[in-house]
């Protein structure tokens, strides 16, 4: 029989209009004040942990992701640059973002998915790999289930690296991500000072020793104490911390507390950020899948929905179409932020800020 014609092959496609245009980055162009100091700081640096950021180099580098989205046409400045992206662990957003992000910005990629198709397959070192990406690139982004890997090639690195994903440890830029999304939501968390009533309640449904974003996250939401009325970290373990980390964030003054209960704590949260993937040894599982959210989920109105992605059960596809849903816009923004970064490690910040204002829509 012959198969009948699909019926979106009949009409082309109208792309979408994002829920949140350029309104939103533009709300957060305006809060921030320009201040290339915090971005050039940033040449020729390595990005491998959450802690190398205060709060002035997140608002900058926000502030150049915000300018990014509202400008698309904006000269590309890192033309004539290679990005070496090495992906030793599957990835859709990260490793894919960052290369969008690149060729946005008018640089050549060069990507390695598998490590068997490298030096490494013959028992070549990192150290060696990393002395042949300084001679092949501008600047590495790994991602390696090994938390050590990418302090191996740092060593031997004349280039910036950047950490996409180390096993448990950390994942830098999509703590970023995340704050670029937290703060075009509600710009005003920003502000040195920031109003009781527009103060925010998170919760983590998530493990912070075991899932690398959770922890790069709470290290940058620790730098706005003053900003996040608390932050709740429901899961089913009471105390899911390495030694030192719930320490370390209280010292910054975060008020944290762990929950079980997720129905009871969501009426009270405005930011649901949600993951399921965490690292056991050299290798993951899912967690707290009967932490789940779905469209009967009690959440607040007007609250937002985060998640790193990939998902799993955990969070129903009936939340796709409603106002919670932040966690597609949030994807999106990892092209920007990465833009950003990257803009900003490879030197070329003053290339944009020279552009001239007629080419900046
Ligand atoms: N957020 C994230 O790290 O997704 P990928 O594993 O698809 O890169």
């Amino acid at each position: 029989m012959v198969k009948p014609l699909h019926p979106l092959l009949r009409n082309p496609v109208i792309p979408a209009k994002w829920r949140d245009g350029i309104e939103r980055p533009q709300r957060l162009l305006d809060q921030v004040e320009e201040d290339p100091r915090y971005l050039v700081d940033l040449a020729g640096m390595p990005i491998v942990s959450a802690r190398q950021f205060t709060r002035d180099r997140i608002a900058q580098v926000c502030r150049l992701a915000a300018l990014y989205e509202t400008s698309p046409n904006l000269f590309p400045p890192l033309k004539g640059k290679i990005l070496i992206n090495a992906f030793y662990e599957p990835s859709t957003r990260t490793r894919l973002s960052f290369e969008s992000a690149w060729h946005r910005l008018g640089g050549d990629v060069m990507s390695i998915t598998d490590p068997a198709t490298t030096g490494i397959a013959k028992g070549e070192s990192l150290g060696d790999v990393a002395e042949m990406f300084n001679h092949y690139g501008d600047v590495v982004v790994l991602r390696d289930r090994n938390e050590d890997a990418v302090y191996e090639m740092l060593d031997g690195l004349r280039i910036p690296i950047i950490n996409a994903g180390n096993g448990v440890d950390e994942h830098p830029t999509q703590a970023l991500t995340d704050m670029f999304a937290i703060f075009k939501w509600r710009p005003q968390l920003l502000a040195e000072h920031v109003a009781d009533g527009d103060k925010a309640r998170i919760g983590i449904i998530g493990v912070p020793n075991k899932m690398r974003t959770v922890r790069s996250l709470l290290i940058m939401l620790s730098l706005y104490a003053h900003a996040f009325e608390e932050v709740v970290v429901i899961c089913e373990d009471d105390h899911p911390y390495d030694q030192g980390q719930l320490e370390e964030l209280q010292q910054e003054g975060l008020n944290i507390r762990v929950s079980q209960s997720l129905n009871k704590e969501l009426p009270q949260l405005d930011v649901v950020y949600i993951n399921s993937i965490a690292w056991v040894g050299d290798t993951f599982e899912r967690m707290g899948e009967d932490l789940k959210l779905n469209a009967k989920s009690p959440l607040k109105p007007g609250s937002i929905i985060m998640h790193p992605l990939a998902r799993g059960k955990e969070l129903s596809t009936d939340l796709d179409n409603t106002e919670h849903n932040w966690y597609f816009a949030q994807a999106r923004g990892a092209v920007y932020i990465r833009m950003a970064l990257l803009t900003s490690v490879v030197q070329r910040v003053q290339h944009v800020i020279d552009t001239p204002d007629e080419l900046l829509s």
